[in-house]
């Protein structure tokens, strides 16, 4: 049978169904089969359940405060002074887009009203295991697998007792005990039960079966003149550890390496208001900057003058000519990695004005031309400093591959990353690339062509490439 995943479904669809179920007081897996049920028996409500569907509320959304993706838990609330905290904790968790569905042990229900946690979770509350309404399909195993996270808040000695025996008699240990999800418990309990033998061989044995624990936290007790060991763990720390567990471990695959980066063009003075510049927008350098730091490297970025902002994580050293930017780049060896991204000028010119150059009767400046140093070949042929691994960009505007072969022979780099810049492509300032990475495998020039892409999905692929090359030898260096 196909489960279906209420908060993958369409905006509108979510906004149908929780006005719906708010105004049936249902929650909303129940009004989906209501609505199932009587479109089978042919008594279908009309599809509006309201005159219209709610405009955009001008109200401002919760703060994200991280990249956590829509996800859910099920929160199961025991019965400790400690509940009052949960309250914050749905809030908490709700910010960071995380949908709660809550259950409240009876005990739980002396401490925090159904009603309260209702309100604050925007979803009806679960507190019975033998519920007509949500046991018909079995809710309770609902409970147990429909989310990410299970997280129990406050943890009771009781609670955790149960846990470790594999007891089942109420909703929330049946829920504990169904459960396929990570289980992250919030103990809180007097100093004396925390301590207490029992409680240490439960804590321990549930320890081994892979249950996760935040806290508790010392300090004072509600029972007046009590500290120690059992407050519950603030609801932001909890919260924080749920995003933990909810968050997909990012691989950082360059953790430990440097790597340097050049971008953007370079400016040749003329004389002090003139320059020669190229098209170069340093997007494409800047976004491999970002993705080799995004997967754990050091990165140091010799820019050239762009119009972007410093990479996030980023060491940034800002330079105008080809000269400022080799020095730069010498200065920042040693690199594991060295990515030559930027469009550096070929020439400069050799007789540049310390004033501004006038019209005169003679007519046009005589604009002598002379080499810039050829940072990527510099690099290439160091023989202490040389970075294991050492990427050129070629942008070319004709017989691409067969330029960018021989580019890589010439420099004595390692790979070439090629791109096409005449103007038709609109790479050159734009925010697509169409690459080709040219390297060494196994004795033989290997060229991997790559399907337009925006520059930072270049950039990623790159540094993907990169990451696999740090344990494939047959991606072998020149030298
Ligand atoms: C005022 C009061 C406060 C309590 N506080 C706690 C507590 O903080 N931690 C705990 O483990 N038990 C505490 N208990 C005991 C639990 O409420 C009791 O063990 C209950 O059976 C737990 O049920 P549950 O685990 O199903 O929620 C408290 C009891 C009372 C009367």
């Amino acid at each position: 049978m196909a489960s279906l995943t209420i908060r993958k479904l369409d905006d509108a669809v979510k906004t149908y169904l929780r006005l719906r179920s708010a105004k049936n007081r249902r929650s909303v897996e129940e009004e989906v089969r209501v609505i199932l049920r009587e479109l089978i028996e042919g008594r279908e409500e009309p599809l509006t359940p309201f005159s219209a569907p709610p405009a955009p509320s001008s109200a401002p959304t919760p703060q994200r405060t991280g990249a956590l993706p829509e996800a859910s838990v099920t929160l199961i609330i025991g019965g400790g002074i400690a509940a009052y905290k949960s309250l914050d904790l749905i809030r908490r968790l709700k910010e960071r887009r995380v949908e709660v569905r809550c259950v409240l042990t009876k005990a739980a229900q002396q401490f925090v009203t159904p009603l309260a946690v209702s309100a604050l979770s925007h979803e009806r509350i679960y507190t019975d295991l033998f519920d007509p309404q949500s046991e018909f399909d079995a809710g309770h195993i609902r409970l147990a697998r429909d989310c990410d996270l299970i997280v129990v808040a406050p943890a009771t000695a009781d609670l955790m007792a149960k846990m470790a025996n594999g007891h089942a008699d109420d909703l929330a240990s049946a829920i504990l005990l169904a459960t396929n999800r990570k289980i992250l418990l919030a103990p809180a309990m007097n100093p004396l039960m925390w301590n207490n033998a029992a409680t240490r061989r439960n804590v321990a044995q549930l320890q081994r079966d892979g249950v996760v624990l935040i806290g508790p936290n010392s300090g004072e007790m509600a029972e007046a003149g009590e500290a120690g060991v059992g407050r519950m763990s603030e609801a932001i720390e909890i919260a924080n550890a749920a995003e933990r567990l909810l968050r997909p471990p990012v691989p950082k695959p360059l953790a430990g390496k440097r790597v340097l980066i050049t971008a953007g063009p370079t400016h040749e003075p003329i004389d002090p208001v003139r320059y020669i510049a190229n098209r170069s927008s340093g997007k494409q350098g800047f976004a491999i900057a970002a993705a080799a730091q995004a997967a754990g490297a050091e990165v140091i970025l010799v820019s050239g003058p762009v119009d972007l902002d410093d990479p996030a994580g980023v060491t940034v050293k800002h330079v105008e000519s080809a000269r400022q930017m080799l020095e730069q780049v010498q200065a920042a060896l040693p690199a594991d990695i060295a990515i030559f991204a930027a469009a550096v000028a070929d020439w400069r010119v050799a007789n540049e004005g310390e004033q501004k150059l006038k019209k005169t009767a003679a007519g046009m400046p005589p604009l002598q031309l002379v080499e810039n140093p050829d940072i990527l070949a510099t690099i290439s042929k160091l023989a202490d400093k040389r970075p294991p691994l050492v990427i050129g960009f070629a942008a070319e505007t004709e017989h691409l591959i067969d330029n960018a072969k021989s580019k890589l022979a010439r420099k004595g780099c390692d790979w070439i990353v090629a791109n096409d810049v005449s103007p038709a492509t609109g790479v050159m300032g734009g925010d697509r690339n169409t690459v080709h990475l040219i390297s060494r495998k196994s004795g033989e020039i290997a060229v991997d062509s790559w399907p337009v892409m925006t520059k930072e999905q270049v950039a990623i692929e790159l540094v993907a490439h990169i990451a696999r090359s740090v344990t494939d030898k047959s991606l072998e260096p020149a030298s």
